[in-house]
């Protein structure tokens, strides 16, 4: 029988923290819009993190820790009994069906609008996000949002470490803390977003003071070896400035690495450049990394190539994310060699239902068997959209 596995060490085994993953694959964390108006993960949402549980980890979307953090129509939350509960449902049919899960958590600061959280945004400064925002009623100029004042920093840092305690309640193996893609703590981070002359801006100290303080409460809350935090040095997403000699990034990978998280997730990681080495460098635990891939659709090997390249620099897991979303058994088909589906751009966000999100096909068996060279393609097969 001619076997045409095709091995590759993303399909090794790896141990994080507590947890044996059987392959060093990560489903990255990707907003898809499908919870209802109160942010309450449904059966959907089940079924869709169910059918990608042999990713080595998922890390569940963006879901905020408070009403006043809510990003966009159609974001799950974890601040109410309805919404653990739904995700309750969720990490329930991914354990059933032999996975595991972390919970991301996210406050969007800036990145909100009173249409969509019923409130004026917090942010570290009163500077708008200069792009348009998605809400209930279509895309809208951004609104000022208020500073934090120090109660408000508190009261932040209290909620996220209530929502890490719901989400291990819910039943996730732990929470990812977003400090990436100019959302709250990034916005904390980057110059052009943080004007604050109090402990909170200013230094590099005090710019990384306070996602250190959310990073501290939650590990405080739930235990270190249940939090990862992903970050993403140089990206512009969401009006973003940071210049490129900034020292931001080792400060705040120093002091994390006191506090002792399970890993950092370093987003849009080069391993030819300077901040993937300098936080593998920097960072003693588990990094994920996730890997750049340019703009314009993934490549045909959905990352696969570029994510070899990394654990050979010395990352320990990769995460891909368009990849997992149009490709449920990603691993199995990596595994075989065999060809991806392709993405249906259209159905990423803003679109509720099951077209584009639950939809994408697997490998049919008699397909499988044939890709393993164990017989005859019969049935559908893989589907290009
Ligand atoms: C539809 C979509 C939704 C995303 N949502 C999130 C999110 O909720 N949190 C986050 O940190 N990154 C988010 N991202 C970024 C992804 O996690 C990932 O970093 C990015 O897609 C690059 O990886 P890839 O090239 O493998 O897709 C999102 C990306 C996409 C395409």
């Amino acid at each position: 029988m001619t076997h045409t596995t095709t091995p590759s060490p993303l399909l090794e085994p790896a141990r994080l923290g507590a947890l044996d993953l059987p392959n060093r694959l990560v489903m990255a964390p990707l907003t898809r819009n499908r919870a209802d108006a109160d942010g309450v993960p449904g059966p959907l949402m089940a079924t869709y993190y169910a059918q990608r549980a042999t990713a080595g980890l998922i890390i569940a979307e963006a879901t905020t820790p408070n009403a006043v953090g809510r990003t966009y129509p159609g974001t799950p939350a974890i601040h109410t009994a309805a919404q653990i509960a739904g995700w309750r449902r969720v990490t329930d049919a991914v354990r059933a069906a032999g996975g595991r899960m972390f919970l991301q958590l996210q406050h969007g600061g800036r990145v909100g609008h009173p249409d969509t959280s019923g409130l004026t945004p917090l942010a570290p400064s009163p500077v708008p996000l200069p792009e348009t925002i998605h809400t209930p009623g279509g895309r809208r100029p951004a609104v000022v949002p208020r500073a934090m004042t120090a109660d408000d920093v508190r009261a932040t840092v209290t909620d996220f470490a209530r929502a890490a305690r719901s989400a291990v309640e819910a039943g996730f193996a732990g929470v990812e803390v977003h400090a990436a893609n100019g959302h709250l703590l990034h916005q904390f981070i980057a110059r052009g977003t943080n004007l604050r002359t109090d402990a909170y801006g200013g230094t590099v100290e005090g710019r990384v003071r306070f996602p250190v303080e959310v990073v501290r409460a939650v590990a405080e809350a739930i235990g270190p070896g249940r939090v990862g935090v992903r970050v993403s040095p140089g990206a512009t997403f969401n009006g973003i400035e940071e210049s490129a000699s900034d020292e931001v990034y080792p400060a705040l990978v120093a002091a994390l690495a006191r506090i002792g998280p399970v890993y950092l997730h370093h987003e849009f990681a080069d391993p030819d450049r300077p901040p993937f080495r300098t936080l593998r460098a920097a960072w003693p635990g588990t990094l994920i990394a996730n890997p750049a891939l340019g703009a314009g659709a993934p490549p045909p090997d959905g990352g696969r190539a570029a994510g070899e390249a990394l654990l050979q620099a010395g990352a320990d897991l990769v995460s891909l994310g368009r990849a997992f979303l149009a490709n449920p058994d990603l691993v199995e088909r990596l595994r075989l060699g065999a060809p991806l589906n392709a993405l249906r751009e259209r159905h990423m966000m803003y679109v509720g239902g099951a077209t584009g999100y639950t939809d994408y096909p697997t490998l049919a068996p008699a397909r499988a068997g044939a890709v393993r060279g164990e017989g005859p393609v019969a049935g559908p097969g893989t589907t290009r959209h």
